[in-house]
């Protein structure tokens, strides 16, 4: 159980860092790195609350320095050349939490100046030259303090009133550089009560110097990091060192880092830190310089992890076996070799306990790298990003045995498919990162079955086929950065939640594919080049129609065809329903259509538009007629305007309106009626035909009554006089009354050929419309006699 608490320990150290010494979002920070800066500038805003004076040739501070920055927090000062700090020159700073005074040139450890700066965190006076380490009583004051870096180019000695005043300081971490260090008093890092303990160690000294550092070392806190462990001729200083250890260690997470060695030599650290109580060993930083084989006890215990980052090699011949046999034989469950440029590992031995493999950036091939690998059936997770892998047919066929394993990544290689393969996966893999490399849409047919989340991004896939294999379980599917030409469908991994499928190469997506996936719950699909037409339209309201979570949604959604709309947000790109749905277009054209129609019908229905349109037409034609007649060409005979013809039953009409209408105007019309110019000793027709031939128009009033009475007087005439040709202008018809086709008796040629073509003017009930009627019917008429004739006939 004592595990847990030191584990969370050592996850808050390694993960939260000192973040109160850089800016966050919010603050307001000021950058004057690498200035040139001789002094602390005065024109400093009093806001400022992260200051970055470092790498500058500042060489004092001054008490007024920064006397207005009530709000700083954190102070860089590191990389200067300060030898002086006036006391009390953070007085006004009450809530600096972080200073970095490291490599400067500093004399008095004393650090007066910090009385009173109670607020701070973080401190570090490392690389000053201090001539002892021997902190001031100041520091015992500073109660909040978490991380202390101490350290000094020409302190020779550390001793046990050194750290007195720190001594019950619960600190987070210390970290002391001892480069010049010749002599140390046993006990001295015992005071130190701190979770993570980092000393720089001497660059020379002998075993019993070493000895005696890390004896203390290791008893004095959990977390352990060495650094500058470089033997370049002899290390067995150190060897003697580490062997010494035996039971004493509290230490539970080791780094070593700044190594440099032999193969053998590393291996005599190794092996007595192995036997102590350690649990997790990281190496960064370790040049060899040598490879040769050395003996190595692999004792029962099994490390947590064992983690080894830029490894370099500096020989060029050596037997690779040496280094992997290592590795296969070694019990540790987590096992990082990463940046170290290697080429290949062979399978661990029976009975290993590799759970996670991360072989992050080095340059492994895939050809035989795994492959019959047997033994690897505890592993779960296996890393392989940043490698040479070529094959993925290879990287399949690797995971066969691997029973446990449930996530690989092989992202950052070179892997290719050419043709449909039926891949050799391991049922367990649920989690495969194949992204950044060169795989086309041959990838689908070598899926692992009971994949859940799959990326491939940044590959050079053109489309998911229709036909693939069911991958039932398959959550999360990345598909940015290829060139899909068009949206993925579901039906094959109908319970996908989540799918990214931004930077593509589709240009109208329709959401119809939402259909396919009843799951989903997130889509990522920015940076297309979107084309904004008809196609696009349920597709850019997607965002207002579903619950889905649309990401980069609306800055990502850029329309880039047509190029008027080119850079238009798919949020603001409306098309109108109509312009889009060729039915409803359809439907709306024959809407108004009708709607038009039915406005006309109304019309003419209330108010009889095309009588209307017909007088009017009529009127204008008569008056074009009456324009060009030409009165020279005129009868010299005639003597009336016009003759008019009607039934006795409608001799009201013609009496109470027609002749008032064209006799009592100002300029009156002479009418000839046969009643009343009726010359005795001459019969009926006679006396009408005397009429029309003085008349310069006739004008019948037709109306059923007429055409059974009247008209037989006529029809003869006409059929034997040319006078009134049916071309003839002369003739005007009035119909008083409809006459329904079938009153006009079949003999009557001319008067139906006359209805039929002759347009007449209808006689309107509504009196509104009357007046049209006798303009119409006086321009019709309309003709100057001359008056000299007219008086001859008087
Ligand atoms: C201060 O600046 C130096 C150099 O720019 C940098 O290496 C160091 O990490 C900074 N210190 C802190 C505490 O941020
Ligand atoms: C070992 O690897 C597992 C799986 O990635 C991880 O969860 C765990 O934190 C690692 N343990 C250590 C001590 O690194
Ligand atoms: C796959 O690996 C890349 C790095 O190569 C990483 O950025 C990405 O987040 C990984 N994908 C998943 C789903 O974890």
């Amino acid at each position: 159980m004592a595990f847990i608490p030191f584990f969370v320990a050592w996850m808050f150290i390694f993960k939260t860092g000192y973040s109160l010494c850089f800016p966050a979002e919010n603050n307001i920070a000021i950058n004057n790195s690498s200035s040139s800066l001789m002094a602390v500038p005065s024109n400093l805003p009093n806001q400022t609350e992260i200051l970055d004076l470092s790498q500058n040739r500042i060489n004092e501070i001054h008490i007024q320095d920064f006397a207005s920055l009530h709000r700083l927090r954190s102070l860089n000062l590191s990389i200067n050349r300060i030898k002086n700090i006036a006391n009390a020159s953070f007085r006004s700073n009450q809530k600096l939490e972080c200073l970095d005074l490291s490599k400067n040139e500093l004399l008095n450890i004393e650090c007066q100046f910090l009385h009173n700066v109670t607020s701070l965190k973080y401190l570090d006076i490392s690389y000053n030259r201090f001539l002892s380490l021997t902190l001031g009583i100041v520091f015992r004051f500073l109660k909040n303090l978490e991380y202390l870096g101490l350290g000094s180019k020409e302190a020779m000695n550390l001793q046990r009133s050194d750290l007195k005043e720190i001594s019950r300081k619960q600190l987070q971490e210390v970290s002391i550089g001892l480069e010049s260090l010749s002599e140390y008093d046993p006990g001295t890092l015992l005071v130190l009560r701190t979770k993570k303990l980092h000393l720089v160690l001497p660059s020379a000294g002998s075993s019993s110097l070493f000895t005696m550092i890390l004896r203390d070392a290791f008893m004095s806190s959990n977390t352990l990091k060495l650094s500058n462990i470089e033997c370049y001729e002899e290390c067995s200083n150190y060897i003697i060192g580490f062997k010494a250890l035996g039971n004493f260690s509290r230490v539970s997470n080791l780094l070593l880092e700044n190594l440099t060695m032999t193969w053998q030599d590393i291996m005599g650290i190794i092996q007595p830190i192995w036997d102590t109580k350690i649990k997790n060993l990281s190496i960064t930083k370790i040049t060899l310089s040598d490879i040769r084989s050395a003996v190595f006890q692999y004792s029962d215990r099994v490390l947590e992890s064992l983690s080894i980052r830029e490894l370099r090699i500096i020989v060029f011949y050596f037997t690779q076996s040496i280094i992997y046999n290592f590795f296969a034989k070694i019990k540790v469950v987590n096992l990082t070799i990463s940046n170290s440029d290697l080429i290949f590992m062979t399978c661990p031995e029976q009975g290993n306990y590799y759970k996670f493999i991360d072989f992050t950036n080095n340059s492994m091939t895939s050809d035989f790298f795994f492959q019959d690998c047997h033994f690897l059936n505890l592993l779960e997770t296996l890393i392989l990003q940043q490698n040479m892998l070529l094959h993925f047919y290879k990287v399949s066929s690797m995971t066969q045995y691997m029973k446990s394993l449930v996530h690989l990544d092989v992202s950052q290689n070179h892997l290719t498919l050419n043709e449909k393969t039926n891949c050799l996966w391991t049922n367990s893999l649920k989690i495969l990162n194949l992204s950044s490399n060169r795989l086309t849409d041959a990838v689908f047919s070598c899926l692992p079955s009971n994949i859940e989340i799959l990326d491939m991004e940044k590959n050079n896939i053109n489309i998911v086929p229709k036909r693939i294999n069911n991958l039932e379980m398959m959550k999360e599917l990345y598909l940015g950065s290829n060139k899909l030409v068009r949206l993925p469908e579901c039906n094959n991994f109908r319970n996908l939640e989540i799918l990214f499928v931004e930077e593509n190469s589709y240009h109208e997506p329709s959401s119809s594919f939402l259909q396919t996936c009843p799951r989903l719950t997130r889509l990522n699909a920015a940076f297309n080049p979107f084309s904004c037409t008809c196609h696009l339209r349920d597709f850019s309201r997607m965002k207002e129609n579903t619950q889905i979570d649309l990401l980069g949604w609306p800055e990502s959604y850029q329309c880039i065809y047509p190029e008027k709309l080119r850079g238009t947000l798919l949020k603001d790109f409306h098309l109108s329903e109509v312009m889009c749905n060729t039915g409803l277009l359809l439907m709306i054209i024959l809407g108004s259509m009708i709607a038009l129609a039915a406005i006309m019908g109304l019309t003419c229905h209330f108010l009889d538009l095309p009588w209307y349109l017909r007088m009017i037409y009529q009127w204008t034609q008569m008056r074009r007629r009456v324009m060009m007649t030409d009165i020279l060409q005129l009868n010299e005979n005639l003597t009336y305007h016009a003759f008019v013809s009607y039934s006795q039953h409608d001799s009201r009409w013609v009496k109470e309106q027609l002749l008032p209408n064209l006799e009592e105007r100002e300029n009156p019309f002479r009418i000839c009626l046969h009643e009343r110019h009726f010359i005795p000793g001459k019969g009926i027709i006679e006396n009408i035909i005397t009429c029309i031939e003085k008349s310069y128009k006739s004008i019948f009033v037709l109306s059923p009554n007429f055409v059974q009475s009247e008209w037989c007087h006529y029809e003869l005439y006409f059929a034997q006089h040319q006078v009134l040709s049916e071309q003839s202008d002369n003739l005007i018809l009035v119909v008083l009354e409809p006459i329904p086709q079938f009153m006009i008796p079949s003999k009557y040629y001319k008067l139906k050929s006359l209805m039929a073509k002759k347009t007449y003017l209808e006689w309107p009930k509504d009196k509104s419309k009357q007046r049209l009627f006798w303009a119409n019917l006086q321009a019709a008429i309309g003709i100057k006699l001359t008056t000299s004739k007219e008086e001859t006939l008087m």
